[in-house]
């Protein structure tokens, strides 16, 4: 962060100024860092959760971006139905499912993929023009070592901005599309590629609908360029706001056990998936909660 501060200033540029939160009643929170993501225990989700609980749980998604659930025993049934409990599922333009549930995603790497989910920074489908609300990840197989998945919080790297660059991407627009990550990435898996994916525009900093905290919403993945300026000064730009975004101040890590769930807020989060332990074998499923658009 040094080159990053003010000449005379003291302290860090980027100050976390979190409200205190109330305590929790019904689960144990357990902070990674003060900006993003917590651990929940004293829950079992493969159960309905009462309503205080449940309300709790929302409550933690909202203050911690990213929340994480150990050793839970669930069915594809009730994975799904924890999911529904947020929202409607969102099915995936793309990547395969689960026979006969569209609501659960496959997401799966061994010694013969070509790739793994997730590699880069991105934010999940915001090409749609509702992108989901956020995911729900099961992981059952893990490596030996390494399949991390890193989190950043996209409230904390809006925050950080100068006042002038809060300014000139105030009111701007960009476009995401799916066309270059989903044509051909699942032909592995026999998925055939549809006519066309998904593309919107969406604002570059997006109000969080619960929260109402502004959060960067460009991502590498999907992000193509910023509307209504040139292609060059949109290039320059993106280029900043990525390398600003992948700070590791503004980021959790988060280290995989077998049956763990990590539960992420797309609205202000992005993560990406470490691909570090071929050959060996990482394998679950993801529900995704649908959105609404962006603003
Ligand atoms: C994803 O982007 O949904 C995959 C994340 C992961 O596998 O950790």
């Amino acid at each position: 962060m040094d080159s990053s501060q003010l000449k005379g200033n003291k302290g860090p540029r980027y100050r976390h100024t979190a409200d205190e939160s109330a305590p929790y009643q019904t689960i144990v929170v357990d902070k990674l860092t003060p900006i993003i993501g917590a651990e929940i225990s004293g829950i079992d989700l493969a159960k309905p959760l009462p309503d205080a609980q449940f309300d709790e749980v929302q409550r933690a998604l909202a203050e911690n971006l990213v929340i994480f659930f150990r050793d839970q025993e669930l069915s594809q049934a009730q994975h799904m139905d924890f999911g529904r409990r947020f929202g409607d599922l969102h099915v995936h333009p793309a990547a395969p499912h689960e026979p006969g549930l569209p609501g659960l995603m496959k997401i799966h790497a061994d010694r013969d993929s070509p790739r793994a989910n997730g590699e880069g920074w991105h934010t999940d489908v915001s090409c749609d023009p509702e992108p989901p609300m956020g995911s729900i990840l099961y992981i059952r197989v893990c490596p030996p070592k390494g399949g991390d998945t890193l989190f950043a919080s996209m409230y904390a790297a809006y925050d950080a901005l100068s006042d002038r660059m809060k300014a000139y991407l105030d009111g701007l627009t960009a476009l995401h599309d799916g066309e270059h990550v989903y044509r051909g990435t699942y032909a592995n898996y026999g998925v055939a590629d549809k006519d066309a994916y998904p593309r919107a525009h969406h604002p570059v900093v997006r109000t969080h609908p619960v929260t109402g905290r502004k959060a960067l919403y460009v991502n590498r993945g999907f992000t193509r360029h910023i509307d209504g300026i040139p292609l060059d000064e949109s290039d320059g730009i993106l280029r900043y706001l990525y390398s600003h975004i992948e700070n590791p101040i503004f980021q959790c890590r988060f280290r995989w056990r077998a049956n763990s769930i990590a539960f992420w807020d797309n609205r202000c989060a992005q993560h990406r998936a470490m691909w570090d332990y071929w050959p060996h074998t990482r394998s679950g499923n993801r529900v995704t909660i649908a959105g609404d658009k962006p603003v």
